[in-house]
């Protein structure tokens, strides 16, 4: 059986207060009429967007503040969902970090920071398995459910061709190996839940925003990445778990 996103009635997009999270969760709630979002948000003074949406879906969204980052604030948020009774049908975890008020991606060596590398390690890799040991007995077990994460493709070792971006690169390598051992640990205990990496591509948002103007990719807007990420997980069965996929259903070496 296949994850059908017709048949997803309960959705939790963490790290949806604005970029390609808050895409999804508006992507989910304009094209499915019965997906019931739990969305959530660290910093109330980027998910203006966000809450605006509240107003419109009061009964298909709820909007959540955590620090994802925290084992304690998911641990909180399992348990409320634990005490609705629901199964969630699609888990997809959007947080990352390329670069905050103090640091930037590095450009080379003479530029790597001990701390500055434990913080992007911290939020781009922690979050994933916080949610899948909070989470796992929550993934409905009657149909086909996907785990997914927002990686990047600048994490895949045997792309790696230009290198620099240490911390970032690094962060997303360690990401990407806590989703396979993830997705291992579940077909032996959650055998319907499809677990997956996903590249999205290159968007216009906070993070590539000082970035965009060099790169060569295709640019898109959050709302057709959203698009994209919705096309690559329809359809996905057993067979898919533990894959690396882009924005345009390809496979990525890891
Ligand atoms: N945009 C691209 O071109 C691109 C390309 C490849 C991969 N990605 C990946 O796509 C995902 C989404 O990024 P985006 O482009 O949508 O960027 P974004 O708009 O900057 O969103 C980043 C998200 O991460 C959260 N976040 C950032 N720092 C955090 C921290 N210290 N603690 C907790 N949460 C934190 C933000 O929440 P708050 O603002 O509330 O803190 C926000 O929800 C990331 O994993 C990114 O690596 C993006």
């Amino acid at each position: 059986m296949s994850f059908r996103l017709n048949s997803c009635n309960y959705a939790l997009i963490v790290g949806a207060g604005h970029g390609i999270g808050f895409g999804l969760v508006h992507a989910l709630l304009v094209k499915n009429s019965k997906t019931r979002i739990m969305a959530t948000y660290r910093k109330r003074e980027n998910a203006e967007k966000l809450l605006s949406l509240q107003s419109e879906y009061k009964d298909r969204l709820e909007i959540i503040q955590i620090d994802a980052t925290k084992e304690s604030e998911i641990c909180n948020l399992s348990n409320s969902i634990k005490e609705k009774n629901i199964g969630l049908d699609l888990i997809i975890n959007c947080i990352g970090m390329l670069h905050n008020d103090d640091i930037l991606p590095e450009k080379s060596l003479k530029d790597f920071n001990c701390e500055a590398f434990i913080e992007v390690m911290r939020v781009n890799s922690i979050v994933t398995p916080l949610l899948a040991k909070h989470f796992e007995k929550q993934l409905n077990n009657d149909v086909t459910s996907v785990f997914a994460t927002i990686s990047a493709k600048v994490g895949s070792i045997e792309d790696n061709r230009i290198g620099g971006w240490y911390s970032y690169r690094a962060s997303k390598a360690a990401l990407n190996m806590l989703i396979k051992t993830i997705a291992i640990e579940f077909t032996r205990k959650r055998k319907k839940c499809v677990v997956l990496a996903v590249h999205p591509g290159t968007t216009k948002t906070e993070l590539s925003q000082p970035f965009i103007k060099r790169t060569t990719y295709k640019i898109h807007e959050t709302h057709e990445t959203a698009s994209n990420i919705l096309n690559v997980i329809e359809n996905r069965d057993s067979h898919d778990t533990g894959k690396f996929l882009s924005w345009d259903a390809q496979e990525l070496p890891w």
